[in-house]
């Protein structure tokens, strides 16, 4: 019978099949990211829904439209649209911050949004982050942006546009607020309602509404980079020459105002240009108020996200290498049931060794565990029956050129096979 509960639209299920291509990413990405200093951090689902309105904003559209919240036993929680506001709550819980600056940890994990579902906007999608606290120095800025640079580099991605801006700090958000509010105020029966009270408390949000209207509008709104403080302004300055010094190509682009309230100077985003208009790959920025916010000591800090789903996408449309998962390599077929347990044993032992090992666990005939194990592609068999258990001998087939050998099941046999198997791996790398 068809099971008619489906999963909630916009998830996805990773099946084996396709999950060679996330542990690729996972494992590019967290090398690359040692070699820059980072470790893991692992945080929880969810957190009490007033770390997001506090972090990410209020008015932003990920706190006012898209959260997946409950109340449980009277307490507010809500499942973590981003990584950046747990991350900092446990480095602040956990004394992290007390350490030697800067700390740096990065994290893999889902994010949950109610956004409209299509091609790369998911309501459960999976970040590759990063944050790194104590350095208020463009130097940081410029080391995040190469980190991030890197991983995409070291995935094979090509076609990728960094874009970087700087959205100041509060004291030039003040002057740049009064001319957003000068600006939209005539506009204002346009705007969505949203947006209506975003005019009040937080002009600049309107700059990211999703409404098409309010987007048309903002098209002509004044920008950031107008309004810059000397301070952030240098540290701009500061930030691009890095990135020329490294030869790092960016576009500086006034509009990327990101999505979420703590930002201040530094934001960037890359953006593929082969996945569709959700094209942003790795969004990012400095974060100077956030941990004083959250009541800890002023700390700066800055980070970036990469959507896993977007990138799979990016590399599977530019024909990027995926590292395949390790293939079978022996699949013992035992004629019938008397000689499972030497099968069993004899399976174990080249386990410990390492290699994947099957023998038939569903009763099959000798046929159809043939059958079977050409669909696990083994790259060799052996048949086990009385006489070759009796006799301490039995053949082993190398299943791609037909050659069959006698192999002693004696002591020698796991030193033998380990050097048949690791013949058969490089001469299929060489081929
Ligand atoms: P964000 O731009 O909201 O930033 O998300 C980062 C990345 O997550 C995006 O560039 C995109 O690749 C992916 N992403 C976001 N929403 C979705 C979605 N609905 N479906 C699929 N993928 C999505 C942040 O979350 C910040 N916490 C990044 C950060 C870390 N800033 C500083 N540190």
């Amino acid at each position: 019978m068809a099971l008619n509960i489906k999963r909630p639209n916009g998830t996805e299920d990773v099946t084996p099949k396709n999950i060679y291509k996330w542990h690729t990413i996972e494992k590019i990405a967290k090398e690359t990211a040692a070699g820059y200093g980072f470790k893991e951090i692992r945080i929880p689902t969810f957190e009490n829904t007033e770390l997001f309105q506090r972090s990410v904003g209020e008015t932003t559209d990920v706190v006012q439209k898209e959260m997946y919240s409950v109340i449980a036993k009277e307490t507010k929680f809500t499942l973590r649209p981003e990584g950046t506001a747990g991350t900092i709550r446990a480095m602040m819980q956990n004394g992290i911050l007390n350490e030697a600056m800067p700390q740096k940890v990065y994290y893999i994990l889902s994010c949950f949004r109610h956004e409209r579902p299509q091609a790369g906007r998911l309501r459960e999608f999976h970040q590759f982050g990063v944050e790194m606290a104590g350095s208020q120095l463009p130097s940081a800025d410029a080391d995040i942006i190469l980190m991030a640079n890197d991983i995409i580099n070291n995935l094979g991605i090509k076609n990728v546009e960094l874009k970087i801006n700087s959205i100041g700090c509060p004291k030039c958000r003040a002057e740049y607020h009064k001319a957003l509010k000068a600006f939209f105020e005539d506009k204002k029966d346009s705007l969505c309602e949203t947006c209506h009270s975003r005019l009040e408390k937080n002009p600049m949000r309107i700059l990211d509404c999703k409404s098409p209207v309010c987007s048309e509008i903002a098209q002509s709104a004044p920008l950031i980079t107008d309004y810059l403080c000397p301070e952030c302004r240098e540290h701009f300055k500061k930030l691009k020459s890095y990135l020329d010094n490294l030869d790092i190509k960016y576009t500086v682009d006034p509009k990327i105002v990101r999505g979420l309230d703590y930002y201040t100077k530094t934001v960037f985003e890359f953006v593929s240009t082969d996945i569709g208009a959700q094209g942003t790959i790795c969004g990012g920025g400095r974060y100077d108020g956030l941990i004083g916010q959250l009541g800890g000591q002023q700390t700066p800090a800055l980070g970036f996200a990469m959507g896993l789903e977007r990138l799979i996408l990016t590399m599977e449309n530019q024909g990027c290498r995926f590292e395949e998962d390790k293939n079978c390599m022996l699949y013992i077929a035992p004629m019938d049931e008397s000689v499972t347990s030497f099968a069993m044993k004899l399976a174990k032992s080249l386990r410990d060794e390492g290699f994947w090992v099957e023998y038939d666990t569903v009763g099959r005939g000798l046929k159809s565990q043939m059958k079977y194990s050409d669909k696990l592609g083994a790259a060799f068999t052996m048949v086990l029956g009385d006489n070759e258990v009796n006799s301490g001998s039995a053949k082993l087939k190398n299943m791609k050129s037909g050659e069959e050998i006698t192999i002693s099941l004696d002591d020698t046999f796991i030193q033998k096979f380990s050097n048949i198997a690791v013949n058969e791996m490089f001469s299929e790398v060489f081929e």
